[in-house]
């Protein structure tokens, strides 16, 4: 267990050990005795600011360099007045590369007012050679770049970042290695995520994930559970178990366990009240799965059920594996057996090929499922995808009148099922003060909705129970009851 290990107590005048984790607890100690000598010589602790891009999982991986940092001593700071600035990158879709880019030209700005600054890039973007080319070109003031499949390296990377002056780039293209063990500063004191696999094996034909996150690999169950045990000790009351197809868990394990039953175990745990999960793939959730959900008392009632196209052939083109009705089917029987159950969804408009008549069947889903939310995706071409090089692309401009319309029935349907909740009461973990009104707290229901009311900080992290008064279209504004 990492919080058994005292760092000062580590030899770091030897050699590094070469197995795992002890290796990185040695660098750990190394950068610990740098930053206190940049303490001694400037009279404060180093700054520091991680900066998350990407999903769930990126972000649960941002957890993990920010519990390495403050292992090593680092203070926290804003990008502008820090002096090790990490971004961990996505690169999903575009749009989010190119922030990425903008937000380094910021960033070369204030290395040039602070050259001590130490800039990092981590994350899925950095798997892509085409990626590391171009910042070798074009952003040669980057210190420091690794991939998805060394992350666990981290403390290993810094050190080596924080003694030299030269770009250091380390990238792996695959990996089956799973490294336990090693801090991770969580944001919430009261719920968390785990990782339960990492990779995927689905190659939708779109989507680059596979290629920048590697084979699927799950986690041994014992593992996951000692995780979430150790967080129930910490006090953590939720939990939201991690991957990309959650619904192949335990397949390739060397003693398989479904999915279903790893949610079982995890059921006995004392002290977790809540469990969610993410994402699940229609072509794997299992009718075991729905009657566990079912009979659940702490499994939350929502399901992410990522749709990307109501078009048959649109899905095979995806290389989804299921049809519109099988995804029909599938929402209906979930529906029947769990009523009060949310279904969300991810939608991507304008993929290679898509008619309008295309999109009038996702409409179709969309108005038969009745969706909770669903977020939707101009599709953006990824290179190295088989969709990349389909050769009947469709132009921005003809897609955008239909994503418009489609985001327009989304919204209706959304506000529709969220205002079927108006005069009940909902059971909510508190998470948040109120970003705009300090006088309301914010709380989230079973359903993954959000329920603003008047409170105090002391209910952060507790349960408590809301009269939901008024819909404001995908949130509620409520009153606690006494
Ligand atoms: N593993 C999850 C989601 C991964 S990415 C799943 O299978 O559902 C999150 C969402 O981004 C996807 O559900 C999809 O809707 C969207 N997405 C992925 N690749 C995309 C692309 N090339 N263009 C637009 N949206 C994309
Ligand atoms: Fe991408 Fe499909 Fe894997 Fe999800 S299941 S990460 S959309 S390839
Ligand atoms: Fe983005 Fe990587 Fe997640 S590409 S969506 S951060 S797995």
């Amino acid at each position: 267990m990492y919080n058994e290990i005292d760092l000062d107590k580590i030899d770091i005048v030897t050699e590094p050990p070469t197995e795992e984790p002890a290796r990185q607890y040695y660098f750990m100690a190394k950068c610990r005795e740098w930053v206190r000598n940049f303490q001694k010589q400037k009279g404060c602790p180093p700054k520091a600011c991680v900066v998350n891009f990407g999903c769930q999982m990126n972000a649960k991986d941002s957890e993990k360099l920010t519990g390495i940092l403050k292992e090593a001593g680092y203070q926290w700071g804003e990008e502008q007045e820090a002096d090790f600035v990490i971004y961990n990158t996505c690169t999903v879709r575009d749009n989010v590369n190119q922030r990425i880019y903008g937000r380094l030209g910021v960033l070369h700005g204030c290395k040039r007012r602070n050259p001590r600054l130490k800039i990092a890039l981590c994350g899925c973007m950095m798997q892509e050679n085409a990626v590391i080319e171009k910042i070798k070109k074009s952003y040669g003031f980057v210190d420091l770049i690794f991939g998805t499949h060394n992350i666990f390296k981290f403390s290993e990377l810094l050190y080596t970042c924080l003694i030299s002056d030269r770009m250091i780039i380390d990238i792996w293209k695959d990996t089956d290695k799973i490294v336990e063990d090693l801090p991770v500063e969580r944001k919430y004191p009261f719920k968390s995520g785990i990782n339960i696999m990492f990779g995927c094996n689905n190659f939708c034909s779109y989507c680059i994930v596979p290629y920048v996150r590697g084979r699927e690999r799950s986690r041994e169950s014992e593992d996951i559970l000692r995780e979430a045990k150790r967080l129930a000790a910490e006090g953590v009351k939720e939990i939201m178990l991690l991957g990309q197809n959650v619904n192949s868990y335990g397949k390739n394990l060397e003693h398989p366990i479904s999915f279903a039953q790893l949610l079982q175990e995890v059921e006995k745990i004392e002290g977790i009240e809540r469990i969610r999960f993410m994402t699940s793939h229609p072509k794997d959730l299992s009718d075991e799965l729905i009657q566990v959900m079912k009979q659940s008392k702490k499994i939350c009632r929502h399901l992410h059920l990522p749709l990307q196209s109501g078009s048959t052939k649109i899905l095979k083109a995806m290389n989804r594996r299921y049809t519109k009705e099988q995804y029909l089917a599938l929402a209906d029987k979930i529906r029947s057996e769990i009523p009060d159950i949310a279904i969300t969804t991810d939608i991507i408009v304008g993929f290679p090929g898509e008619t309008s008549e295309d999109l009038e069947e996702t409409i179709d889903v969309v108005k038969k499922v009745q969706f909770d939310n669903a977020f939707t995706f101009l599709y953006s071409k990824r290179t190295g995808t088989p969709a990349a090089s389909m050769e009947n692309q469709v132009p921005e401009e003809v897609v955008k009148p239909g994503f418009d319309r489609l985001l327009h029935v989304v919204q209706e349907t959304a506000k529709h099922r969220a205002g079927l909740l108006a005069g009940q009461y909902a059971r909510v973990l508190v998470e948040e003060v109120n970003e705009h009104d300090s006088h309301l707290m914010t709380g989230r229901m079973s359903n993954n909705m959000l329920v603003h009311f008047p409170g105090g900080e002391e209910l952060l992290g507790q349960f408590v129970t809301v009269y939901l008064k008024e819909c404001r279209g995908f949130y509620y504004i409520g009153e606690r009851m006494a």
